[in-house]
């Protein structure tokens, strides 16, 4: 009895070393994969051969494509570009007293340390370059030349934040879309203006002949 049940174990023993024993013969496969997820990435690797065309795995993005979330800005940073940009620029916000507040806010912490928290151009920054930050209440011409600061409407003020003038950094990559257009409302509010019922009508443009 005894040899007999020696013998099914020395098999059963026999079976299962050898059958562990092929399970690592080939050392390329990963044999049963629990979860395959788990080892082998949906992704795109580098260094992995897709067959793409030039075998490249990371790939340039398509001619002309654009960010998900970004709004492309078409107005070019020059004199045209800022004429265009105050003609057809709207704010696209409704504007209410909470998107005011909140662009009082945004405005105190962006803007005020060189313009002033009344727009006077009385911010804290004493740096000689920024001596001379305009007051939003100006009635002479501005430094581009062809119009007050009182009179920026809606427009040139989004695209003085887009691409900044002289000391004055741009501010695109620092403050998102609709904060620039609740900061834009801030700085009508600044200019004696009435955001919520816009008064275009001082739009005036300085002819650069009545300048000297
Ligand atoms: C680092 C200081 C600084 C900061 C920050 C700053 N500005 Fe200015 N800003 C200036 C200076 C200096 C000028 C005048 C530039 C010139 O005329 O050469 C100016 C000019 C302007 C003008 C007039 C543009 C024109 O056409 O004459 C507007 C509008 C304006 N800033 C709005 C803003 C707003 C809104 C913010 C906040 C998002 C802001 N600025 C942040 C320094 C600053």
């Amino acid at each position: 009895m005894k040899t007999i049940k020696n013998t099914i174990t020395a098999l059963f023993t026999g079976t299962l070393l050898s059958v562990l024993l092929v399970s690592c013969a080939d050392s390329q496969s990963p044999g049963v994969e629990f979860m395959p997820d788990m080892y082998r990435s949906s992704a795109i690797e580098p260094y992995v051969d897709y067959n793409f065309p030039d075998s490249a795995t990371t790939l340039q993005s398509p001619e002309n494509s654009i960010p998900r979330g970004y709004t492309p800005y078409p107005y070019e940073n020059t004199i045209e570009g800022f004429e265009l940009a105050g003609q057809n620029l709207k704010n696209p916000l409704q504007l209410t007293e909470k998107t005011i507040e909140e662009g009082k806010l945004l405005y105190n912490n962006m803007c005020s340390h060189c313009h002033g928290k009344k727009g006077k151009g009385e911010g804290t920054i004493t740096n000689p370059i920024y001596g001379s930050v305009p007051s939003y209440l100006d009635k002479i011409p501005n430094r581009r030349g062809n119009r007050a600061m009182v009179d920026l409407n809606e427009g040139h003020i989004y695209h003085t934040i887009m691409y900044g003038l002289n000391a004055m950094g741009p501010h695109s990559s620092q403050i998102r879309e609709q904060d620039r257009w609740k900061i834009v409302a801030y700085v009508q509010i600044l200019q004696g203006k009435d955001p919520m019922n816009v008064a275009k009508a001082t739009d005036v443009v300085i002819e650069a002949d009545s300048l000297k």
